[in-house]
């Protein structure tokens, strides 16, 4: 039987020196579903993260993406067949508008193709298109023609996850979208977030309790660099064992 899920782990482990951040993990991800990685500080989320996007080699285990074997593939190779995480701020063009910041990415994805000419006319009217439906998905349609710079440190976020769609992603990987954001940005990208659940598969690091909850279909919730629980959110959230390790007990 073919493997249903989008992504799958096997024992993926990351070592720094002697010492384990990704412990033997299992994850099995859904397609079109939020699924969020949950744990203390410390846990592993992001090293497991650096695993998935290829920013680090995991030292034991495979990755299965799409039902292929990625575990050695490069970052660049994983983009191109499907996988995205979100840029940094640091990655947006301050002083180009947020459209054209969109239009840019979105012609980062064609590479060198978009150079020929004789697409350029074709291929020009495609980017435009995508970044316009983008920039509407955003919630940021109003915003279009204001510098990255000029928007609120949320809207930076947000345009942040628009440029990780113009590569017309399968699966998006979040690493704490949230972080820093006012409270009032914050129901916007909680919006998108379960918006974009039901389009790709979504894999979500967040602190952020009441987004976690209201928008995973899964949680996985590691400690120690293993995983600890995984389920619904009703029922990670039941569990006393998440508590205990947020509480330091497990931990
Ligand atoms: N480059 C590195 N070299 C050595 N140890 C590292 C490195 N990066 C992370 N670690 C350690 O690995 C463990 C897991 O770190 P990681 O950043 O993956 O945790 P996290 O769950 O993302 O935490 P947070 O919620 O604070 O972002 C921590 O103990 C951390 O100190
Ligand atoms: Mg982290």
């Amino acid at each position: 039987m073919r493997d249903s899920h989008i992504l799958t782990t096997e024992n993926l482990s990351l070592s720094y020196g002697g010492f384990r951040a990704v412990d033997k993990v299992n994850l099995r991800v859904k397609p079109r579903t939020v699924h969020s990685v949950i744990g203390p500080n410390g846990a592993g989320k992001t090293s497991l993260f650096h695993c998935l996007t290829g920013g680090r080699r995991p030292t034991g285990g495979r990755i299965l993406f799409k039902g292929e074997e990625i575990t050695n593939r490069s970052a660049h190779a994983r983009v191109g067949s499907g996988m995205a995480r979100s840029f940094q701020i640091t990655s947006l063009f301050q002083n180009l508008t947020v459209r054209e910041n969109l239009r840019l990415a979105s012609q980062g994805r064609d590479g060198n193709r978009s150079l020929l000419f004789w697409r350029s006319v074709n291929a020009r009217k495609e980017h435009i298109e995508l970044a316009d439906s983008i920039t509407e998905r955003l919630g940021l349609a109003g915003k279009a023609a204001v510098a990255a710079g000029d928007l609120s440190h949320g809207q930076q976020r947000l345009l942040e996850v628009g440029m990780a769609l113009c590569g017309k992603p399968e699966l998006l990987l979040l690493d704490e979208p949230t972080a820093g954001m006012g409270v009032d940005d914050i129901p916007m990208m909680t919006k998108l977030i379960a918006d974009l659940g039901k389009e790709y598969s979504v894999m979500l690091i967040e602190h952020n309790m009441g987004i976690v909850m209201a928008v995973s279909d899964t949680i996985t919730v590691m400690s120690r660099g293993g995983v600890l629980v995984e389920g619904k959110p009703e029922e990670v959230r039941a569990d006393p064992r998440v508590r205990e390790a947020y509480l330091g007990k497990v931990a």
